[in-house]
Formats: C-alpha cells, sequence, structure tokens
C-alpha cells in the first residue's frame, strides 16, 4: 500500500516499499503534521533494518521527496534495540579447539575439524527434524567421534583434549570492542546459541566476555536446535521487542536464513567470503566480520 498525500486530516496508510514512495510521489510542501506522521511511519515499515549508528539528518526540507529520501537514510541508519548473536563460528572460533592441538594432530588437523563441525550440525538438524531432544554437547561429542573415524583415527587423550578444547574456544579479536561499543550505544547485547548453558558458561567466562552480555540464551528451554522459529522467540520474548527491531547476527547462512523467516533484521557475517545461499530469505546485511557494526 503506499503512502496518499491527503492534505485535509493529513492520514498516513502503511507502505512497503519507501523507495517506490521516493520515486512516484508528487513533490509539494507538506505540514511539519505530516512530516511528523510521515517520520512515524518510517518506525512501522516491516521493511526497516538497523545496522548502525549514524546522525541524521535534522533540518531537511519538510518536502514529500526529501522526507522519503531522509526516510531511505533513517532506515539504514537507526541503531537496533538489541543485538543478538550466534555463538559458534560468529562469536567463538570452532577451529581454534583443533589447531591449538594441530601438531599432535598432524596435517589432516583441518579436515578433520571441518568434519566435526559439519556433522555437528547435520546432527543437530536430524534430530530437530526427526522431533528427538539431544543437547549440543552430546552431538558435538558423536561429531567429533565421526571425524576421527573418518579421518583415520586419533588416540582416546587427544579426543579428549579436543573436547577440552572446545569448552574454551578462542573468541575472534573483535569481539570484546564490538560488544562493548553496541553496549555503549544503549543497546541490548545477547547470545542465541544451540549451546548448552553449561557450554556456553564456559565460552564466556574463558573468552573474558561474560561482563558483555544482557542475556546469554541457549535452545534447551525450547526442545529443539535452530533455525526452528521457537528458538528465535527465545529472543524476542526475552528482551519484549519485536523481532524487526532486532539485529539477528551468525556466520552460519543456514542461521541467517532461519532468523530472516522468523522476522529479524539480518547481518550475515561472511567471515570465509563464501557465496551466497538461501536467495528467497536474504541477509538484510553482509558483512566480513563485527567491526563493520560500528564502523
Ligand atoms: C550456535 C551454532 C549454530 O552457536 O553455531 O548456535
Amino acid at each position: 500500500m503506499l503512502l496518499k498525500p491527503q492534505r485535509a486530516g493529513g492520514g498516513v496508510e502503511r507502505a512497503n516499499d519507501i523507495g517506490l514512495l521516493a520515486d512516484t510521489i508528487v513533490v509539494e510542501k507538506l505540514s511539519i503534521d505530516w512530516v511528523a506522521a510521515c517520520g512515524k511511519l518510517v518506525n512501522d515499515l516491516q521493511s526497516v533494518c538497523w545496522v548502525h549508528s549514524s546522525p541524521l539528518q535534522q533540518n531537511s526540507e519538510p518536502t514529500i521527496a526529501r522526507l522519503c529520501m531522509s526516510a531511505r537514510l533513517e532506515t539504514q541508519s537507526m541503531p537496533a534495540e538489541a543485538y543478538i548473536f550466534d555463538a559458534y563460528g560468529t562469536l567463538f572460533d570452532v577451529h581454534s579447539a583443533a589447531a591449538r592441538h594441530s601438531a599432535e594432530i598432524g596435517e589432516r588437523w583441518q579436515v578433520l575439524s571441518d568434519i566435526w563441525r559439519t556433522k555437528q550440525l547435520e546432527y543437530t538438524w536430524v534430530r530437530s527434524l526427526a522431533g528427538q531432544r539431544a543437547t549440543f554437547w552430546q552431538v558435538t561429542q558423536e561429531a567429533l567421534d565421526f571425524a576421527i573415524a573418518a579421518s583415520g583415527g586419533l588416540d582416546a587423550a587427544l579426543r579428549d583434549k579436543l573436547l577440552s578444547a572446545y569448552r574454551e574456544l578462542d573468541a575472534y579479536p573483535e569481539v570484546p570492542g564490538v560488544l562493548g561499543a553496541l553496549r555503549a550505544q544503549g543497546a541490548k547485547v545477547a547470545i542465541l546459541s544451540n549451546g548448552d548453558p553449561a557450554m556456553l558458561a564456559d565460552a564466556v567466562r574463558s573468552a573474558g566476555v561474560g561482563d558483555l552480555f544482557d542475556a546469554v540464551l541457549s535452545v534447551e528451554p525450547a526442545g529443539i536446535f535452530k533455525p526452528a522459529p521457537r528458538v528465535y522467540e527465545l529472543a524476542t520474548s526475552r528482551f519484549g521487542l519485536p523481532p524487526r527491531n532486532m539485529s539477528f547476527l551468525s556466520s552460519n547462512r543456514w542461521d541467517i536464513a532461519g532468523a530472516k523467516a522468523y522476522g529479524f533484521c539480518t547481518v550475515w557475517i561472511n567471515r570465509g567470503g563464501r557465496p551466497d545461499e538461501y536467495p528467497d530469505l536474504a541477509a538484510d546485511t553482509v558483512l566480513d566480520d563485527l567491526r563493520g557494526l560500528i564502523a
């Protein structure tokens, strides 16, 4: 539905394409009431996505064309009220466990680590679709056992070291600074992860970032893994915000697809420079790493 200029009464209807508005509406002087109403409209748009903050132009000439230009600017620049982060792969480097023991594993450490991660995720999806409960720690162990078997075996002591290392993964270097900056802007910052509560507690403690979160949410209460909608609902319920006012960030493209379907504004952290997927569930923003959030 398009915004319809009405001088008497100044009614505003919902619009679903602010760009179309800017391109098609006749340029004319409008009352201050109209300006305020149109500005409010922007906040109601489903398509509004906030990525990072920057000053909004305050003194635009109040014509509908310029207002819509400002609206477009505003939709791209207003900060989210809450930033919800995936944990494994987004904040914590899942390959740092095998990397730490690469000398003992040998050259195949990266292959082993890739299989470990791939199988870990596959096991979550199978459990979810089959309606079977499992914990993330359980599937992490099962996936490691498969990866070890598939890559030529490993002694039991090294298996245990890898699992211990997975409880204390390295955080990516920009994580503390970016989280701190987002909180300094007044935003809520949280984790929403497949990880069990105890795994997540270990991860944030060992990385020294525990104080930077307003909430660390595990899928556990939902009884299912991502990308089930009721997992994403844990975050909206926790903060009492509509999903479009929340920014969901993940390095996992399938997680971004699920979050987009749920209604979050989505930021794909494409750390590996991977090709895009899920064209029907496109990320609203793509960044190389988290630094772009505060740039
Ligand atoms: C997580 C996994 C998907 O943290 O990386 O939820």
